[in-house]
């Protein structure tokens, strides 16, 4: 499949998508949404395929956010008819059932910021850059980071960073909890796939279950995401690769998945 702002890729079960539209620093035009939403549904689709990184191409941007040009002229009628940014979260977030991964190479600002807070979690390089910065424009998020970025660094950071527009860095963003990890810039994306290689030699059903229970403490009471953990657990208990697992320990060998 060949796109127009993106590039795919595949290194063994992982999938590797690049936002490609260096010279505008990655920015999330109209384009660049309906092409990743098809790599996410070709990356869901593919039974071979079990984690996914995305990333930014260049070494400045992992994406500065939306596309403000395509903004810029757009009528309020239009962002609210076409429920502008909404496919995001449904065509993107909700239908990617399977692990991916966002590598940070740069900025990350406004949309982008969003875009990887929408990742099951963020790997970032030391040049990386985090922000929301939308209030300089006159609006405000709008991909989610109010709601994203207050829950990962909590309301304080989270208000003054949507308040000032200002960037946080690599260093402060894995202090606050933003970022699983931050490696050299150089080293970026061999992390990330050898992350992203551990991940897709789990068995793949308790990947997805383990994705599902995590995400449910941000939806839920405690004591629904407690019933929702507890009812996987149960039901993977019933999977083939349970009992490979569980076999495959008690043998000292590695399982040998089914998936199922
Ligand atoms: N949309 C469209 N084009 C963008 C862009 C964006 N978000 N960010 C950068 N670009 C373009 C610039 O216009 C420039 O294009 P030209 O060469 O044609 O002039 C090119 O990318 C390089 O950018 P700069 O010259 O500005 O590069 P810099 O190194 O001087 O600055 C930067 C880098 C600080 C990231 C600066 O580009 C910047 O502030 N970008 C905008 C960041 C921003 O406000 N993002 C939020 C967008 S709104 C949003 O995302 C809404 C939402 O909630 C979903």
């Amino acid at each position: 499949m060949s796109y127009e702002t993106i590039l795919t890729e595949t290194d063994g079960a992982v999938t590797i998508i690049t936002i490609n539209r260096p010279k505008a620093l990655n920015a999330l035009s109209s384009v660049v949404l309906a092409e990743l939403i098809e790599a996410f549904a070709a990356y869901q689709a593919d039974d071979s395929q079990l984690c996914a990184i995305l990333t930014g191409s260049g070494d400045k941007a992992f994406a500065a956010g939306a596309d403000i040009k395509e903004m810029s002229d757009k009528a309020a009628a239009d962002f609210y008819l076409e429920d502008f940014f909404g496919d995001w979260t449904s065509k993107i977030v909700k239908t990617t059932r399977k692990p991916w991964i966002a590598a940070v190479n740069g900025f990350a600002l406004g949309g982008g910021c969003e875009l990887a807070m929408m990742a099951d979690f963020i790997i970032a390089s030391d040049n990386a850059k985090f922000g929301q910065p939308e209030i300089k424009l006159g609006v405000a998020p709008g991909m989610g980071g109010s709601q994203r970025l207050t829950r990962a660094i909590g309301k304080s950071k989270s208000m003054e960073m949507c308040l000032t527009g200002r960037m946080m860095g690599a260093e402060e963003a894995e202090r606050s909890n933003l970022v699983a990890k931050v490696v050299p810039h150089d080293d970026l994306i061999a992390e990330a796939k050898k992350t992203a290689a551990t991940i897709a030699g789990m068995p793949p059903m308790a990947t997805i279950a383990n994705k599902e229970m995590v995400n449910s403490a941000f939806e839920m009471t405690l004591d629904q995401g407690l019933i929702v953990e507890r009812r996987i657990f149960q039901i993977l208990t019933a999977s083939e690769d349970k009992k490979e697992g569980m076999e495959a320990f008690i043998e000292k060998r590695e399982g040998n998945w089914k998936g199922r």
